[in-house]
């Protein structure tokens, strides 16, 4: 071990294999850097690790308003990288046709901000970021591809296509960010109000607090982009043959796709699906419509015990329930299994 360590180091640009990182990722691995990182991207990636969990003072930036002072605070169950709770929700609204998000605390000196009466407010929880270099990594070609289609069951998926960049977002709730880069500038912008040169809009480059901007530079976003491209899928935690089986011929598949793309067991193909009035938060964000959401991968699901982008499922069971849309024949499928079948299946999500 230790002179294959060594190996690896002297030759540079060589990929570092790290010893079990198996099919079954328990929570043992959850958090550590996937296999097969260069020893820079290892670097990259521990740099990163430190300004992910950098708490920001009112003197390095933060604010004037924010939700939480660290991604950490945000992304933190149960490990760095992880889930967070609806006490770290971001509130985002609509603002003449825009979609952004409105941080609900602000620094002395600053008043907090608030929802105009009327104006359309949806609840996100922090989802977790395991796994997403993968799914960055993926084609866009490939996710236009495979989106879940099902004339039959009434499922026509589709990809959020970025109007400026015309490439295929996969990254937020309604798939509107492309890239990590994207999403962790916006992230420290709107979150935590630290101004930085990777936000993608140029109106977010300055604040009104008294630091000088950029607050951060581009080198430190990048490693947090490299800390969270990093990260390792989340595993399974046996590989349940029956399960899912039962999971793909009642057709959840269709869209929580086993494996997104070659390598990449996310269960989900990433695309937009309607699920009904229920889930219409009155907002449109690129090509995504009010109902429409991008389908929640599934991989780490045994971490979590809240479900969809507001927490509003309190168990698997209820979850599966409230599918509705373009998901309702699917949901009927399931409601109408014997109840065995339906505890075996939701045994199934559990090893995920
Ligand atoms: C106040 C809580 C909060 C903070 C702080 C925060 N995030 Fe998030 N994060 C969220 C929420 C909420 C979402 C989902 C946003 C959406 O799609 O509406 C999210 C989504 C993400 C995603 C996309 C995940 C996916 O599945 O597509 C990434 C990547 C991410 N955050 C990284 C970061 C990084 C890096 C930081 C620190 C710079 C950070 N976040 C700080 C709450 C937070
Ligand atoms: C038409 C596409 C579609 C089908 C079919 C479908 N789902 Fe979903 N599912 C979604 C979408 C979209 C979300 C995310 C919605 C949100 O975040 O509000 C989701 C969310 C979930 C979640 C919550 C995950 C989380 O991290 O919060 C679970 C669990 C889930 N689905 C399980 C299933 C199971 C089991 C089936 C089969 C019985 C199924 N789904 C069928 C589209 C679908």
């Amino acid at each position: 071990m230790a002179l294959a360590l060594v190996a690896a180091l002297s030759s540079g640009g060589c990929r570092v294999r790290s010893s079990g990182e198996g099919a079954a990722g328990g929570p043992a691995t959850l958090g550590l850097p996937r296999e097969g990182l260069t020893v820079v991207e290892l670097a990259d990636f521990a740099a990163g690790k430190a300004q992910f969990q950098r708490q920001f003072a009112v003197a390095d930036g933060l604010g004037p308003h924010f939700n939480a002072a660290s991604c950490l605070d945000c992304h933190g169950t149960p490990t760095s990288g992880g889930h967070g709770d609806l006490q770290h929700a971001a509130r985002i609204v609509g603002v003449d046709g825009d979609v952004i998000g409105m941080p609900a605390k602000a620094i002395p000196g600053f008043a907090p901000l608030q929802p105009r009466p009327g104006q359309p407010v949806s609840t996100h929880k922090p989802p977790p970021l395991y796994g997403l270099g993968l799914v960055e990594a993926v084609p866009d070609a490939w996710l236009a591809d495979h989106c879940g289609r099902d004339p039959a069951l009434g499922i026509g998926g589709k990809t959020n296509v970025h109007p400026r960049v015309g490439r295929v977002g996969r990254f937020g709730f309604k798939a509107h960010a492309v890239t990590l880069a994207d999403f962790i500038g916006n992230a420290l912008t709107l979150e935590m109000g630290v101004t930085n040169p990777v936000e993608p809009d140029p109106r977010r480059w300055r604040d009104d607090d008294a630091v000088a901007d950029p607050e951060v530079s581009t080198p430190t976003v990048a490693q947090m982009v490299s800390y969270v491209r990093g990260l390792r899928p989340p595993g399974r935690e046996r590989h349940d043959r029956d399960g899912e089986a039962l999971f793909r011929s009642v057709g959840c598949a269709t869209c929580h796709r086993p494996e997104t793309a070659p390598g990449v067991e996310a269960f989900s193909d990433f695309c937009l699906h309607d699920l009904g009035r229920g889930f219409d938060n009155g907002l449109t964000d690129l090509n995504a419509g009010p109902s429409q959401w991008r389908t929640a991968p599934l991989w780490g699901l045994r971490f979590r015990d809240r479900y969809f982008h507001d927490n509003r499922g309190p168990s698997l069971d209820a979850a599966i329930r409230m599918h509705d849309g373009e998901a309702a024949k699917v949901r009927e499928r399931y409601t109408q299994l014997p109840s065995p079948q339906q505890a075996q299946l939701v045994a199934f999500l559990r090893t995920l």
